[in-house]
């Protein structure tokens, strides 16, 4: 079958990819030596060796590790305009992006250069490719909250262009109801409101990213489906779950693809998307996602299309 640009009748909206997580090999190498910085691998190979996860924690470690090299806007910039030429080519209409605002200045990079660089390569985007292109910034939930609070205030001083606030990195431990602060004030800004809850974390963390954050969406959630209440809370209120099952498949929450809960998630009546989370780290971007649910799940083009529907109707828009 050939591939290339499907376009789907009303568009098709990408809610949950962390720029950070588009960061491909070849970009980490050649932004290491434009900043003179030298890596901790060998070459490509010995990076790229190091993809195998055994779940979000392995990942996490990499994914931070290799951010070291993101020091200016114009590096912030040139992660961006890279993913959105990839999301054109996958079909993508309208992009939601991550970013994590702690992740760079924890480590000495000032919050204008990351927030400027990713809104530059936005802007590009729409005059570029025609891609409507959204920035979310992510607390950082295994940092601490205090510092979470900072961040977004300095997120507000500076009246950086972001549409919503998100909940991301290592889940157990780390429950929505530590950041009820940050998220109200968020809310009284007039910020649309999304959390990672139900990755690795229980049930209860997406009733916590509900009732204590005000979430509008669920990133992941896949762990909903342990909870036969909360399934049915989700499906009568239509809360978006933004399902990524590359991610899931990486970071074993399923053992593969043909074992995805997607099709019984559609089935339950649920307002799920799929999703590409960290695509330079999980093999594939949002249209290799869809090639590999048509041949491991046998996915139609019916389900895909409700698919790219229920993605457009969960935009932040
Ligand atoms: N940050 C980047 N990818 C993530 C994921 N899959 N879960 C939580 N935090 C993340
Ligand atoms: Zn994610």
């Amino acid at each position: 079958v050939e591939e290339g640009v499907v376009l789907h009748e009303h568009g098709l909206a990408e809610l949950h990819v962390h720029i950070e997580g588009t960061f491909e090999p070849e970009l980490i190498f050649a932004l290491a030596e434009r900043n003179r910085i030298e890596l901790p691998y060998r070459d490509l190979d010995d990076l790229r060796g190091r993809y195998e996860f055994g779940d979000l924690t392995s990942f996490l470690d990499l994914y931070y590790a290799n951010m070291d090299v993101l020091r200016t806007a114009q590096d912030f910039a040139d992660l961006a305009r890279a993913y959105f030429a990839r999301a054109a080519q996958a079909g993508i209409t309208r992009a939601e992006f991550f970013f994590d605002p702690q992740a760079h200045t924890a480590r000495g990079v000032e919050l204008r250069e990351v927030v400027d660089g990713l809104a530059d390569a936005a802007a590009g985007a729409r005059r570029e490719y025609g891609i409507d292109a959204a920035m979310i910034a992510s607390i950082v939930r295994d940092r601490p909250v205090a510092e979470a609070n900072d961040t977004f205030t300095d997120l507000m001083k500076m009246q950086a262009p972001i549409i919503a606030l998100g909940l991301d990195s290592a889940e157990v431990g780390y429950p929505p109801s530590l950041f009820e602060d940050v998220f109200a004030r968020a809310r009284a800004e007039g910020l649309r409101i999304t959390a990672h809850a139900g990755e690795e974390g229980p049930p209860e963390y997406v009733r916590q990213a509900l009732d204590l954050l005000g979430a509008e969406r669920i990133d992941h959630g896949i762990r909903s489906l342990e909870d036969p209440e909360l399934v049915a809370r989700l499906v009568d209120e239509q809360i978006p779950l933004t399902a990524c099952p590359l991610s899931n498949v990486r970071l074993r929450v399923v053992d593969t693809l043909a074992d995805h809960p997607l099709r019984r998630m559609l089935e339950a009546g649920l307002s799920v998307s799929v999703n590409s989370d960290d695509p330079a780290y999980f093999g594939g971007y949002v249209d290799d996602t869809f090639s590999a649910l048509r041949e491991q799940l046998g996915l139609t083009d019916e389900e895909r299309q409700v698919l790219a529907d229920n993605s457009m109707r969960a935009a932040f828009l």
